[in-house]
């Protein structure tokens, strides 16, 4: 039994790969979705897509550092008629795998959005809560996680965190405190952040350094204001990445994405798959070919 079902396995790989040479395999096996036979038939022409072109992009140069406006939580809930709170949970888990994905690729920079200052002016204290809740579940998961330490992962927030309750800053710096030898990764998620109020906080020191007489009018450039963003020990990002459709920044690293590859995707973040992330990266290459970046 164990034989046939490889042989039909390897059958089915091979109708499989001899589809996706016409890019076709999508349409027929969506349409007849409701059987089990077509999901398992998707999820083996996914993995073999998702191989195919992780093979691809390991030929070319992958981005250093990648940073990603996860969006779509609630749509994403709506959409599946699911508890809002159920959707960011689902957000969380994503989280977790995409870090699997990065790290697999050996992209050593990893920077994400998760909590923007607009978001704690503009959302319930409900909704903050949970989302408060499951920052502290998730870096405590981070923490506890042996990959985190096999792979020598070091973990960092970056923000406004002192607008946040005590008991997020508390799994933050136990993350932190538990990853900070690390030096093969670096995974920064930024909390209670804004672009632009990062952009003020270094300029306040600029001014203070100058008011005190270490920095002279001549000596401010862009050097100077870099070296005092939350993110100086981060090289800028080659490549953003923003989930669920929506084609703006909104106020995230605007210092720092002067010269990176944006890449905007529909679909919502709980479902953002591998496939997703290597289109992301498959379209920073063959930009980056083009231009000569
Ligand atoms: C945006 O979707 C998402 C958030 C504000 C929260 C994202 C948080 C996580 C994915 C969990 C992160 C966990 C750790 C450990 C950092 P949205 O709520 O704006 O959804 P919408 O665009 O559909 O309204």
């Amino acid at each position: 039994m164990g034989r046939i079902r490889k042989s039909l396995g390897r059958r089915i790989d091979y109708l499989a790969k001899w589809l996706l040479r016409f890019r076709l395999v999508s349409i027929p096996a969506r349409a007849v979705a409701n059987s089990s036979y077509a999901w398992s038939f998707i999820s083996r022409t996914d993995r073999i897509r998702a191989n195919r072109l992780r093979d691809r992009l390991k030929e070319g140069e992958l981005p250093q550092h990648i940073s990603i406006i996860m969006d779509g939580n609630r749509r994403f809930a709506w959409n599946s008629n699911i508890e809002r709170d159920l959707g960011h949970r689902r957000g969380k888990e994503k989280l977790k795998e995409v870090m699997d994905w990065i790290l697999d690729l050996e992209i050593p920079y990893l920077t994400v959005y998760a909590l923007s200052t607009e978001n704690i002016n503009e959302r319930s204290p409900g909704e903050l809560d949970s989302l408060y809740d499951l920052y502290v579940a998730g870096l405590n998961e981070i923490a506890d996680d042996p990959q985190i330490h096999e792979r020598g992962v070091r973990v960092q927030a970056m923000g406004r965190l002192e607008m946040l309750p005590e008991r997020v800053r508390e799994a933050i710096s136990n993350a932190q405190s538990r990853t900070e030898s690390y030096t093969d990764f670096l995974f920064t998620v930024c909390l209670a952040y804004g672009g632009r109020e990062e952009i003020v906080d270094a300029v306040r020191e600029v001014a203070a350094d100058h008011a005190k007489g270490d920095l002279p009018l001549e000596s401010i450039d862009t050097m100077q204001i870099s070296s005092r963003m939350y993110t100086s020990d981060l090289p800028d990002p080659d490549l953003v990445i923003r989930t669920s459709g929506e084609e703006r920044i909104s106020n995230f690293l605007l210092w720092q994405i002067a010269y990176s590859e944006l890449h905007f995707t529909d679909v919502f973040w709980p479902s953002f798959s591998k496939v997703d992330l290597y289109e992301a990266i498959e379209s920073y290459q063959s930009r980056r070919r083009r231009y000569g970046g």
